[in-house]
C-alpha cells in the first residue's frame, strides 16, 4: 500500500514538474488548469472564463488556460493539495479555506458582520493589509495573484430561521473553517464541515438540515428548491483568492508572466464589477421560482443575530490575535484608500 501511495505521488509530482517545465517547442502552449467548485454561470465562474479569454488573447496562444468549473477536477480540499503537487495550475479558493491550510489569518474575512459591504472590503483587500495576507501564502509555495468578491451569505433551511433560538439543533453545512464552526456554535446549531459539491444532495436527503452562501451559489446549486426557507441575513462574505503554483509562476518566461498579469488585473476588475448584480438576479429568479420563501429581519431580529454572534470574536482572537481583527476592522473604517 505504501508504495502504491509513493507510485501516485511521484506520478502526481511528475506530472507536476512536467507542467512546470513550460513550452516544450514553439508550438505547444503553456498549459494553465484553472479549477474551480462553482458553476460557470457565478461571479467566480464568469471570471474564470474571463481570465481564460484575455490571457490567451495577451499571449498571442502562447498559453492555454483550461478551466474546469463545478468541482469537475478536484473538490474543495484537494484542489489546495493538487496546487501545491503542481497537478493544477490556478485556483480561487474561498477565504474560507486557507485557515485548514495553516494560514490561520484569512479566518477573520468570515467573522460574522465584519464587513458591511463590498466598498468596505475593498479597502482592505487593496490596502496594506491585503498585500500582506497575499504574502503569507508564500511560505506554502502558492503565489496570490488577486482577491474576487463574491457576496454576503443568507441562511437557509427547512425551518424558519427569525430569531436565534430557531438555530438550536439545526444542522448547518459549512465550509472547513473554525470562526464558522464557532458562529454556529453560538447559535446552538450543529455545524458539520462538507464540500460544496455535496451540499445540494445533503440537504435533499436531510443530511444536513440548513446552510449558509450566497444567493448566486444557492440559486446555481439549486439549493433553494431544497430548502423551504431563506433568511435574509448578510451576516458574513465569501469571497475569493485567485492563486497559482508559486514555482510555476516564478519560471514563466518574465513577459508571459507580465500578461498574464496584466489578464488577471482586468479580469478581476470584471469580476468585482459585476458580482453584486449576479448575486442581485440569483436572488430574482429565486423569488421568481416560487420555490423558497425568502425571510427579511426586522432591525430588532437583526441586532439579536448580531448579538448571539459576538462571542465569536473572542474564540477567532485565541487564535488569530486580537491585533490582526483591529487592523482588519481599522483598514475597514479608513477613509484613505
Ligand atoms: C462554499 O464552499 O460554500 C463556497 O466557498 C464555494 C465557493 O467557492 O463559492
Amino acid at each position: 500500500m505504501r508504495k502504491l501511495i509513493w507510485a501516485a505521488a511521484s506520478i502526481a509530482a511528475l506530472t507536476g514538474a512536467l507542467a512546470l517545465t513550460g513550452p516544450a517547442s514553439a508550438q505547444s502552449p503553456i498549459i494553465i488548469k484553472f479549477s474551480h467548485v462553482v458553476a460557470t454561470d457565478t461571479p467566480k465562474g464568469k471570471a474564470a472564463e474571463k481570465f481564460k479569454e484575455l490571457a490567451e488573447k495577451y499571449t498571442a496562444g502562447k498559453v492555454k488556460v483550461e478551466v474546469y468549473p463545478n468541482s469537475t477536477l478536484y473538490k474543495d480540499k484537494e484542489e489546495l493539495e493538487a496546487l501545491q503537487l503542481g497537478s493544477v495550475q490556478m485556483l480561487a479558493p474561498s477565504n474560507s479555506k486557507f485557515g485548514p491550510l495553516g494560514i490561520r489569518e484569512f479566518e477573520v474575512f468570515d467573522l460574522p458582520y465584519i464587513l458591511p459591504d463590498l466598498k468596505t472590503l475593498r479597502k482592505v483587500t487593496e490596502g496594506p493589509l491585503g498585500l500582506k495576507l497575499l504574502k503569507l501564502l508564500d511560505s506554502k509555495g502558492i503565489t496570490g495573484l488577486a482577491y474576487w468578491d463574491n457576496g454576503f451569505k443568507q441562511m437557509s433551511a427547512n425551518k424558519k430561521l427569525v430569531t436565534p433560538a430557531d438555530y438550536q439543533g439545526v444542522k448547518f453545512r459549512i465550509q472547513s473553517s473554525r470562526v464558522l464552526q464557532a458562529q454556529f456554535k453560538a447559535l446552538g446549531s450543529l455545524p458539520q464541515v462538507m464540500a460544496f459539491s455535496e451540499v445540494y444532495q445533503a440537504l435533499q436527503t436531510g443530511v444536513v438540515d440548513g446552510q449558509e452562501n450566497t444567493w448566486s451559489n444557492i440559486y446555481t446549486q439549486k439549493m433553494h428548491e431544497v430548502q423551504k426557507y431563506i433568511t435574509e441575513t448578510d451576516h458574513g462574505y465569501i469571497g475569493y483568492v485567485v492563486i497559482v503554483n508559486k514555482k510555476f509562476w516564478d519560471d514563466l518566461p518574465a513577459d508571459i508572466r507580465d500578461q498574464l498579469a496584466k489578464a488577471m488585473k482586468e479580469a478581476t476588475d470584471f469580476n468585482n464589477a459585476q458580482s453584486q448584480k449576479e448575486n442581485d438576479d440569483a436572488l430574482a429568479e429565486i423569488k421568481k421560482s416560487g420555490k423558497s420563501e425568502i425571510i427579511k429581519l426586522t432591525p430588532e431580529q437583526d441586532d439579536a443575530m448580531r448579538k448571539a454572534m459576538e462571542p465569536v470574536y473572542k474564540d477567532a482572537a485565541s487564535r488569530i490575535g486580537q491585533p490582526l481583527i483591529d487592523e482588519f476592522q481599522k483598514e475597514a473604517k479608513s477613509t484613505t484608500n
